[in-house]
């Protein structure tokens, strides 16, 4: 056993403060946690800190959509955060903010240093802009034609039909996300890090660390294809920090979200006397530990050391990647009801059945992980309630019966107590190399050593035959020793049925160390169920809840990949009124390269709508002509005027855009089936 005390920060990637926990994300908070209480039960100095992030645009459209400002949104997002970690038994040394004083310090002392060093680069850049909504467009903000496969409404970055990138101004007929209207260019002068200063320093340090194989053949891929600066400034409106010395431009929240690990820390450590500079300065003999997901390694294994480099900090001893989960073998879904908030399993199943099923399937790869119901199911009540709690379950009642809980001085069979004993350092090793799976499958086997002991030694058939009172006693004190080893085993993944024990057992919070002790002539308090079942009922309200939540909840701000590709039910079609109507008058409109402002009449109604037909059409050729309208889109303000319906036109875009137009003898205001 390692008897030299560590000191071990951990951090856990911050989530953003503009959705809930769901499920997903639980594969990196549980992973991070199980193995934070490992460390912790192994005596060394283990933090464990995390935030909410709570910088960018998302967030401040959705605060803007929710009708509350940004802070009064990441307050209350933070708090349903924290709720559903403690529900998930996760428990952090510090949770906090971004949005925080301590993140700011830190991220201008960084910047600072940054700029010092020369690493800081300045350049005009040609951006989608939105002149409804008065801003500079995310990538994710902008949406049109595949340049690739002509699927259409795809992202500004990549395809969801061919999985291509690119970038936005590919996109054939991009339109913002936001207001419907085409983006303009335009021109605004942005901050760069320069990011190829560090590829010594990073290749060093992929070569000092002992990094995932998957980590270093992406690190491999990304040298190879060079190193390029990173835009790290985003113009007002932005929630964010302002740069100092640059008016109006703000740092990218993902400048400022991994320097919020240190905050958080630094938080806390103003908090307790902690000293930071012991963990964060470049000669702290402290170990540095980020857990994310696949979809961030850049930022972690390239930014983020280059970061610190530069700004002196200490390097990550190691980041730790893990992969997606997928449930039933497919991507999460609403539609069905496999994207689980953690609110909503916590209203229906216990959290340690998740712990455990994720620890089960938890290895340091980067493989992606699978949730099947029915495993899930079969697994928990198989290993749990059937062969951990069984254990104690059988030998519990005797003691307490016939003993007044008192344990044997002797063990009936000490060797089998040995055999579980000596596990102890490669289920240990197993904990510190995040092989989850590979220490639950040790510890199962161990568990069902001690159920053919009991099967074996049949204490109910002892108890009522000739055998003994002491054999009696010897047999259930052993089952129960067993059960104690296995449950320390168990504790980083169990906490909360480990508390339970530790109660049942009359003794301190179990330590690993604590393996080697004996208990022999202890008393036990009598034994309460420590877990049910999971029935199948209470899996199926889960998931009926899940996509009961979908219909109820209104579309989400950010682009949701699952309400976009989701179909539209019968019941919303209908709500969509087509009639016909007749153009009376269309004309172009100045500054705008795509748009003519028609005047259309339908019925005995003259309406003004504005329709990106100028590449297709001459306004001359259309009055007089009849089209189809959407008769009540509600009426949208435009830089132009208020359009009050849509024209519905067919085509690739561009000049490829034609009219759907009626015969002839239809008349204006017909409703169109
Ligand atoms: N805010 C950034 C991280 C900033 S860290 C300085 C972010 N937030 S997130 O909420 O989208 O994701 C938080 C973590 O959860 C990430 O590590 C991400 O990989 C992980 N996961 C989110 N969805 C997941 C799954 N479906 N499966 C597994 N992990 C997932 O990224
Ligand atoms: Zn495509």
């Amino acid at each position: 056993m390692n008897h030299d005390k560590r000191k071990i920060l951990v951090t856990s990637a911050l989530p953003y403060a503009n959705g809930p926990i769901h499920i997903g994300h639980l594969v990196e908070y549980l992973q991070t946690d199980i193995w934070v209480r490992f460390q912790k039960m192994r005596g060394h100095d283990c933090y464990y800190v995390c935030a909410d992030d709570a910088h960018g645009t998302p967030i401040m459209l959705k605060a803007e959509e929710a009708g509350v400002t940004p802070e009064e949104l990441i307050e209350r997002v933070g708090v349903e955060h924290q709720r559903d970690f403690s529900g998930f038994g996760i428990e952090f040394d510090n949770y906090y903010s971004t949005h925080s004083a301590e993140n700011r310090e830190i991220s201008e002392l960084i910047y600072g240093r940054l700029k010092d060093g020369g690493h800081i680069d300045h350049k005009i850049i040609t951006q989608a802009y939105d002149p409804v909504k008065n801003l500079f467009l995310p990538d994710r903000f902008i949406r049109g034609t595949c340049p690739h496969c002509a699927a259409p409404d795809q992202y500004g970055d990549s395809c969801e039909n061919c999985s291509r990138t690119y970038s936005p101004n590919d996109l054939v007929d991009p339109v913002s996300a936001l207001s419907g209207v085409t983006p303009e260019q335009r021109e605004s002068e942005h901050l760069f890090f320069k990011l190829a200063n560090f590829e010594d320093m990073l290749k060093t340090w992929l070569a000092d660390n002992d990094l995932q194989a998957g980590v270093v053949n992406k690190l491999n891929e990304w040298f190879d294809a060079g190193l390029h600066d990173w835009d790290i400034s985003r113009d007002a409106p932005y929630f964010g920090f302002e740069i100092p010395g640059e008016p109006g431009k703000y740092f990218y929240v993902w400048l400022d979200a991994p320097i919020g690990y240190l905050a958080s820390f630094k938080n806390l450590c103003n908090k307790t006397g902690l000293d930071f500079d012991e963990y964060c300065s470049p000669d702290s003999s402290a170990e540095l530990y980020h857990f994310i997901g696949k979809d961030i390694m850049y930022f972690h294994t390239l930014f983020w050391p280059a970061m610190l480099h530069g700004a002196q900090f200490r390097l990550p001893t190691n980041v730790f990647v893990h992969g997606f989960l997928t449930v039933n073998g497919q991507k999460m879904s609403k539609s069905r009801g496999t994207f689980v908030t953690a609110e909503t399993y916590l209203q229906h199943l216990n959290p340690e059945y998740l712990r455990y099923y994720f620890a089960a399937k938890i290895a340091p790869a980067i493989e992606d992980i699978d949730l099947n119901f029915d495993d899930f199911q079969q697994r928990v009540n198989s290993d749990l309630v059937g062969k951990l709690v069984n254990i104690a379950s059988r030998c519990a009642g005797f003691l307490t019966r016939r003993f007044d809980g008192v344990l044997s001085e002797v063990y009936d069979d000490p060797e089998l107590i040995a055999k579980l004993k000596a596990a102890a350092p490669a289920i240990a090793g197993h904990y510190e190399a995040r092989d989850f799976a590979r220490a639950m499958r040790e510890i199962m086997m161990l568990a069902d050593a001690a159920n053919q002991y009991i099967d074996r030694r049949k204490p109910w058939v002892l108890a009522k035959t000739d055998g003994s009172d002491d054999e009696v006693q010897q047999v259930c004190s052993t089952g129960i020793a067993l059960f104690r080893i296995l449950m320390i085993y168990l504790k980083p993944v169990l906490p909360e049925m480990a508390s339970a024990v530790e109660r049942f057992l009359n003794c301190a919070p179990l330590m690993w160390r604590d393996v080697e002790q004996d208990i022999n002539g202890r008393e036990i308090n009598p034994f309460k169920p420590l877990m049910r079942r999971v029935e199948a009922e209470k899996l199926e309200a889960m998931i009926n809840d899940s996509k009961s939540a979908e219909q109820s909840q209104p579309a989400p701000s950010t682009p949701d990949d699952e309400a976009i590709a989701s179909h539209i039910t019968i019941e919303d079609f209908a709500k969509i009124d087509l009639r016909i109507a007749k153009i009376i008058a269309a004309k172009s409109v100045e500054g705008a390269d795509k748009l003519l402002q028609l005047n259309v009449e339908v019925g005995d109604e003259r309406r003004t709508v504005f329709a990106g037909l100028k590449a297709a059409y001459d306004p001359s050729q259309l009055e007089g002509k009849h089209v189809v309208v959407v008769a009540n889109l509600k009426p949208r303000k435009m830089r132009f005027g208020v359009s009050e319906g849509m024209v519905l036109a067919a085509g690739p875009g561009g000049e490829d855009i034609f009219l759907l137009s009626p015969d002839a003898g239809a008349a204006s205001g017909m409703e169109v089936k």
